[in-house]
């Protein structure tokens, strides 16, 4: 779709900081004091901003921004141990004088489009509402949990859990950026960020006075074998008395963890605070050793929530850059209306966990739209689910129970670090 008459699509530098942040507090309704207007700066890659300027008088002042997003771009971790150029949708904001002409729609053929000049397969992002994207091809393709503990919720052993070190400091993005660094790297959960420029976390950092409400300032809990990071936990605590004892409340910004043992310790400290009677977490995958570990795991009173969506920008880079649990030879017709260059049938082969994926002129045993591929992408989505469900077509008996065992994840994917 092409840009609406008196607009134009430009690249917001830091020389644009506060017009991207004027633009933004609109759209997500917040406001910062002036004091502390530049922390926009430090939490806004603008290396890959984008907006969309008012070029006619017609639409309002001439050189406002309507609209802005840009991208985060690291690697994210995909099945099979490999990782991958993800382009990192967000801050997409449209201002609301602006809204239903189409902007958003615009943003994001551009986003597409400089995605792939920059050689990332995919797309990743967290929807603030859900029914925004699907529209343009993302595939809900990680769901995690919320959860709340109580003051010493009892987790079973964990071999090796106590022989770990434990620090609690205040948090700095300074000193603790590379901590976090060192333990995303080291993970291999599909959906988690393993490669990023440090603005990808200085959000996590972000502690301004106005938006503590009450709770103390930022601190970081790390969990350490000798000199090796292992676990982190961002977190903030807010103290409270109810008539007789005391009633404070844990709030864990993000965690991260690159070994099972190293969650249960972390677990450990982080429900074990002095006057505090409950930690609330999330970005939980599904099957985190912490939901096993719990004696009483309904307790922790566990919701889903939807966490990465991930929509492919190029079938046959995106397919080959992930690895497979199964051999599978199917055909598959792909439906994209944005990306016409991913639309038509491909010929998935894997063997030995790797894919070859080519075009053919075969028939499909498979029909899908490029949101269904997206959703099965990180192996957390199964293609046989989506095939009952009646979004994936099936022209060949078997081809679905196939593609299937070959996509899924041993582990299921989660994202852990909000962008
Ligand atoms: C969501 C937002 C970016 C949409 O921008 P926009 O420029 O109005 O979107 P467009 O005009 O390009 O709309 C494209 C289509 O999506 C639909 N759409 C847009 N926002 C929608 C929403 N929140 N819910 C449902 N549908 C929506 C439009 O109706 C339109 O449908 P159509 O093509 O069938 O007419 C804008 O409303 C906004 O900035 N909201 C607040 C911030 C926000 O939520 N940002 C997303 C961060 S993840």
């Amino acid at each position: 779709m092409t840009l609406a008459d008196g607009y134009r699509l430009i690249s917001t530098d830091a020389s644009r900081a506060r017009d991207v942040l004027h633009v933004t507090s609109f759209a997500f309704a917040f406001t910062v004091p002036q004091k502390d207007a530049d922390f926009i700066t430090r939490v806004y890659p603008f290396g890959a901003g984008r907006a969309v300027e008012v070029a006619d008088a017609s639409r309002g002042t001439i050189g406002t921004l309507a609209a802005a997003h840009t991208s985060f771009r690291f690697r994210l971790a995909v099945p099979g141990g490999h990782s991958l150029a993800t382009s990192g949708l967000s801050w997409v904001s449209v201002h609301p004088g602006h809204r239903r002409r189409g902007l958003l729609t615009a943003m994001i053929a551009d986003h597409f489009a400089n995605s792939r000049a920059r050689g990332e397969a995919i797309s990743a992002l967290y929807a603030s509402e859900t029914q925004i994207y699907q529209r343009f091809g993302y595939g809900l393709a990680a769901r995690t949990a919320m959860i709340e503990l109580s003051r010493g919720a009892k987790l079973r052993d964990s071999a090796g859990a106590d022989e770990l070190i434990v620090e609690i400091d205040s948090a700095s993005y300074e000193r603790h950026a590379s901590v976090l660094q060192e333990v995303q790297s080291a993970m291999t959960r599909p959906g988690s960020i393993v490669d990023f420029e440090e603005v990808t976390v200085a959000e996590a950092f972000l502690d301004i006075e106005a938006d503590r409400d009450g709770a103390d300032e930022l601190r970081i809990v790390i969990v350490r074998d000798g000199d090796s990071p292992l676990a982190w936990a961002l977190l903030n605590r807010k103290a409270n008395w109810d008539l007789h004892s005391p009633d404070g409340k844990v709030q864990v910004r993000a965690w991260g963890s690159a070994a099972p043992h190293a969650t249960a310790r972390l677990m450990r400290v982080l429900v074990d605070f002095d006057l505090m009677s409950k930690t609330a977490l999330s970005r939980i995958a599904l099957d985190d050793e912490t939901l096993h570990l719990l004696v009483d795991p309904r307790g922790a009173r566990a919701s889903i929530e939807d966490n990465l969506w991930v929509r492919i920008l190029d079938v046959a880079s995106a397919l080959e850059g992930r690895g497979y649990a199964a051999d599978c030879d199917v055909t598959v017709a792909i439906q994209d209306t944005q990306l016409p260059d991913n639309a038509g049938t491909w010929r998935i082969s894997v063997t030995g966990g790797e894919a070859t994926v080519t075009r053919t002129d075969d028939d499909a045993d498979l029909a899908m739209s490029i949101q269904e591929l997206g959703a099965a992408y990180l192996g957390g989505t199964s293609i046989a689910t989506l095939t009952r469900a009646g979004l994936v077509r099936e022209h060949r008996d078997g081809a679905a129970s196939e593609l299937s065992r070959a996509m899924l994840s041993d582990l299921a994917p989660a994202c852990n670090i909000g962008f």
